[in-house]
């Protein structure tokens, strides 16, 4: 036909999935497009999400860590931020290294890039256009649709610099004085705590009556209390009604049971009220792909949409939206292109807010449990008890695992402390092992460690925990 380029899988989105994707099906020998819109690959985790807010985040513990020392006999000075520095790690050696590496790891394995805006003009054609206006004409056999997700708008907001969303805030313009984070989810409480270190005044406004709502109440306290503490206030079940942006500031109203009565004045705010999929902007409908309002398409268990050539994974195709699911989705679509018989078939998919503390939950949840009229049974770990947690006075965590009643084996498991993240890993094994509370506590584990209180908290449920510390 009129293309000027062809291939077997043209991959829209360079993300962790769309990169996945298009490596996978390379090594398995099929001829691959990666279609991006952006000069460097990594979607937005590489760029702007996962990987530079955890760089901040590193930085952000790392200060406030010297900060808590004092009672045992340390001070260190206020810190002197260096911003350019910062900013020129972030960029440079940590999130440059990484989209450089994908560079070339494309190039090793003869994947063609193509920059530019991707739109599909028929079910086997998609046109790209570059920066220079210039139209490339890919021609496919199958395809994979990653093109991800971006930040909800704040309904009204005036077009500000200093009105943020979740990029404008690891671009660390400055250290505003006074900042508001508009949604008490993940983004809103780990920019929060980036924000909060380097010495802004953070407030938090939640509409709904928690934080991190799809996570116990038991295990977003601990991260709750620690953030009343340092932070200027959280108020939940709040609203914003207005926001106005003066040469000075920007002015905020709240309505609600925790709102200020008087107009507020911020240095900036950060939008962090979810995300959307990107389904609307890629010409779908010339494909035949359905796209539903929102913009998601949804797809079978072999990632497949409705059209039986055309796939799709990722941020686009649904909750949660996790690198690691990405990553996972993108395996199983360019194996079943090559012919495999895969499907993806996770039974669960873990979930980690990198404040400080860490909250880290996986599977059932104890709020579901009740929901749905499950029965459970439940043990906690209280890290208070906890000689590795002690020693680094960080002992406000707790690890907690739910059993299936009938089979004892592990189906939910929820971390709250430092290394929450890392930790869980060991209960999301247990989970897809089919392992139940006798595994967890018949495993030695190394002494004095915080992954022990997996261990502890099996033998609670067990019975047979004796002498914790
Ligand atoms: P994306 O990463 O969104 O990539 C899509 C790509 O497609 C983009 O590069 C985009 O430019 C490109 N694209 C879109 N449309 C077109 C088009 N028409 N033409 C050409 N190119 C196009 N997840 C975690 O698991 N852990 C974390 O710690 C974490 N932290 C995050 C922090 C922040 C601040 C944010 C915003 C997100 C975070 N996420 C995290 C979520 C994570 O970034 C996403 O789940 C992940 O990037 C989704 O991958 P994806 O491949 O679906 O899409
Ligand atoms: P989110 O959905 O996690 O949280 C948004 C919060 O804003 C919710 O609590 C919601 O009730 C609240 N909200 C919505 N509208 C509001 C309003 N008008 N006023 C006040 N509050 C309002 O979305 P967030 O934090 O923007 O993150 C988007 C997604 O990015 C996450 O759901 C996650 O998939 C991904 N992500 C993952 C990370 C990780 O894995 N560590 C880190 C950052 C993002």
């Amino acid at each position: 036909g009129n293309h000027d380029v062809t291939c077997q899988v043209m991959v829209l989105g360079s993300g962790p999935g769309g990169y996945t994707a298009a490596f996978r099906a390379a090594d398995l020998g099929l001829k691959v497009v990666l279609v991006e819109r952006y000069p460097t690959l990594g979607g937005v985790c590489l760029n702007v999400g996962c990987i530079p807010s955890k760089a901040l985040l590193h930085t952000a513990k790392v200060i406030t860590e010297a900060q808590e020392t004092e009672h045992h006999g340390l001070r260190f000075g206020k810190p002197d931020i260096d911003l350019d520095k910062l900013r020129n790690w972030k960029a440079n050696d940590v999130v440059g290294k990484l989209t450089g590496g994908l560079g070339q790891m494309a190039k090793a394995r003869g994947v063609t890039v193509v920059n530019g805006v991707g739109k599909f003009t028929s079910p086997h054609q998609i046109a790209v256009t570059g920066a220079d206006g210039k139209v490339t004409l890919v021609g496919f056999e199958n395809a994979i649709i990653a093109a991800g997700s971006q930040a909800t708008k704040f309904p009204g907001a005036p077009e500000d610099e200093r009105i943020m969303d979740s990029t404008g805030a690891l671009a660390l313009a400055d250290i505003p004085g006074r900042m508001l984070v508009i949604g008490g989810g993940i983004i809103g409480l780990e920019m929060g705590t980036v924000y909060d270190a380097l010495g802004s005044k953070v407030s938090v406004v939640e509409f709904m009556d928690g934080l991190i709502t799809g996570c116990d109440r038991d295990l977003v306290r601990p991260l709750q209390k620690r953030m009343e503490k340092r932070f200027e206030s959280i108020m939940l079940s709040t609203k914003v009604t207005k926001i106005e942006a003066k040469a000075d500031g920007i002015y905020v109203d709240f309505e609600g049971a925790n709102a200020p009565q008087e107009t507020q004045k911020y240095d900036r705010v950060l939008v962090s009220i979810g995300r959307r999929p990107n389904g609307k902007n890629i010409g779908a409908e010339n494909a035949g792909v359905a796209v539903d309002d929102r913009g998601f398409i949804s797809v079978d268990k072999q990632m497949r949409t409705n059209v039986p050539h055309i796939f799709a994974i990722g941020d686009i195709v649904g909750q949660p939206m996790l690198a690691h699911k990405a990553t996972h989705e993108a395996k199983v679509a360019a194996e079943v292109i090559a012919g495999h018989k895969v499907e993806f078939v996770a039974s669960v998919i873990p979930s980690v807010a990198y404040t400080d503390p860490e909250v880290a939950w996986v599977g059932l949840t104890e709020t579901e449990a009740k929901a749905k009229g499950i029965e459970i049974e439940k043990a906690s770990f209280p890290w208070a008890a906890s000689g590795r947690a002690l020693s680094i006075a960080r002992t406000e965590g707790a690890t907690k695992l739910i059993f299936d009643k009938d089979t004892h084996r592990v189906i939910g498991a929820g971390i709250v402390g430092v290394n929450a993240g890392e930790l869980l890993a060991e209960a999301v094994l247990a989970i897809e092992m089919g392992a139940d509370a006798h595994d967890l506590g018949l495993t030695i584990h190394a002494h004095p460690t915080l992954s022990e209180t997996v261990c502890f908290a099996a033998e609670l449920k067990e019975g047979t925990i004796t002498d914790m510390l």
